[in-house]
């Protein structure tokens, strides 16, 4: 029979409760919370209590003095992602850190030499691609019935959708607004459909207008306008190493009919719309003897949580000494992609994008 893995959580906010406990939970056999760390004594103390967690504090490095724990969830903001991750690797944990991995590509680097350096896992949490619409599109792409994906439009954009809880509307502790936030989603699932082609270069343009202006309304709760330091919406435009091109666009808030969650691929064989979930998620645009056909998949894999087979892959791979199945040299991509977004929305220009390190 396989370890059973002692797993601790780095933060223990909306993220670590509402996927993260229910994850590691939904396989006891082969797992359990033994730790449960956030800085809000009593939010760690609270959550320790509801869910039977043995261990609590507000310094995550008693998690990592513990001999007994052999992973941890960074669930905390962003910008408090890279040192906790360093600090577990060092101790010789596995990680599975919460998307996007850093604030930008530097911190990324720092993340993956540890990883590199100390044989251990390090897991970006990027859910998307354990779901079922990206099981049948990567079988479909793999087997040949895209041809070769040339371009994708990837868009994760809400029409009133700013957070209003945590710290997503702050630069200075998330790094970015809709881009990092949610445009991450959108960028690893429709990278990881393409093959996590080679990204070389980014010009894009964000705007910060409608999030701060105090008339507007919003459907995720209120906020206080004077603190929005995000932009509320970035459009992009990725060029790859083999030629091919992707826009990505990102709100919290625009003038659009609906919310779009969704990737567009073009291919030489076929086209696709793919959205996460939802009833009818994919939607195939191909030609047959000079006849065009729209397609609908109709045995698209059942996975009730796409959070929760993340963290079951977290736990085999840990089990079965298996690399990454998200790899933070993939982190590091997108986050090395944001870094060239925003910098050439400053500079008006096309950045070069660096994946060193
Ligand atoms: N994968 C997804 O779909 C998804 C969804 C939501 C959030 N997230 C990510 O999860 C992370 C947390 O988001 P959230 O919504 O849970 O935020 P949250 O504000 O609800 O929770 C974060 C918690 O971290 C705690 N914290 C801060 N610094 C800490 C430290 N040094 N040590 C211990 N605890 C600390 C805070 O007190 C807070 O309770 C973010 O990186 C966010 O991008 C991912």
């Amino acid at each position: 029979m396989a370890k059973k893995i002692k797993v601790g959580l780095i933060g223990t906010g909306g993220i670590a409760r509402g996927c993260h406990i229910p994850g590691y939970q939904s396989i006891p056999d082969d797992c359990e919370i033994i730790w449960a760390c956030d800085v809000n004594e009593e939010l760690a103390k609270s959550t320790a209590k509801e869910h039977g967690i043995k261990k609590v504090t507000t310094d995550y490095h008693d998690l990592l003095n513990d001999p007994e724990l052999d992973a941890v969830s960074i669930t905390t903001p962003n910008k408090y992602h890279k040192q906790p991750t360093i600090d577990a690797l060092n101790a010789g944990k596995h990680v599975l850190c919460e998307k996007p991995l850093a604030m930008n590509a530097a911190e990324c680097r720092e993340m993956c030499r540890a990883a590199k350096d100390s044989g251990k896992i390090l897991q970006v949490a990027l859910q998307m691609r354990f779901g079922g619409p990206a099981r049948f599109m990567q079988d479909y792409i793999n087997h040949g019935g895209m041809g070769d994906i040339y371009y994708a439009r990837a868009q994760a954009l809400r029409r009133r959708g700013v957070p209003g809880w945590g710290v997503f509307i702050d630069k200075e502790q998330q790094g970015g607004g809709p881009l990092i936030d949610i445009g991450v989603h959108i960028l690893d699932f429709t990278l990881f459909l393409m093959g996590y082609p080679k990204p070389v270069s980014a010009s894009g343009r964000c705007w910060d207008t409608l999030g701060k202006n105090p008339d507007l309304f919003n459907f995720l709760g209120d906020y206080d306008r004077s603190k929005f330091t995000v932009e509320d919406m970035a459009v992009g435009f990725i060029r790859f190493e083999d030629g091919q091109v992707m826009v990505l666009e990102s709100s919290f808030m625009a003038n659009v009919e609906r919310e779009f969650f969704q990737t567009t691929l073009m291919g030489t064989e076929s086209g696709a719309t793919v959205r996460a979930s939802g009833e009818e998620p994919i939607k195939i645009f191909t030609e047959k003897n000079q006849q065009l056909m729209d397609v609908t998949p109709r045995n698209i894999p059942e996975v009730k949580s796409s959070h929760t087979a993340e963290i079951q892959a977290f736990v085999k791979a840990i089990q079965n000494g298996d690399p990454s199945p998200v790899p933070g040299e993939q982190g590091l991509i997108l986050n090395a992609i944001f870094d060239a977004l925003y910098k050439s929305s400053d500079t008006g220009k096309e950045e070069p994008i660096d994946l060193s390190y």
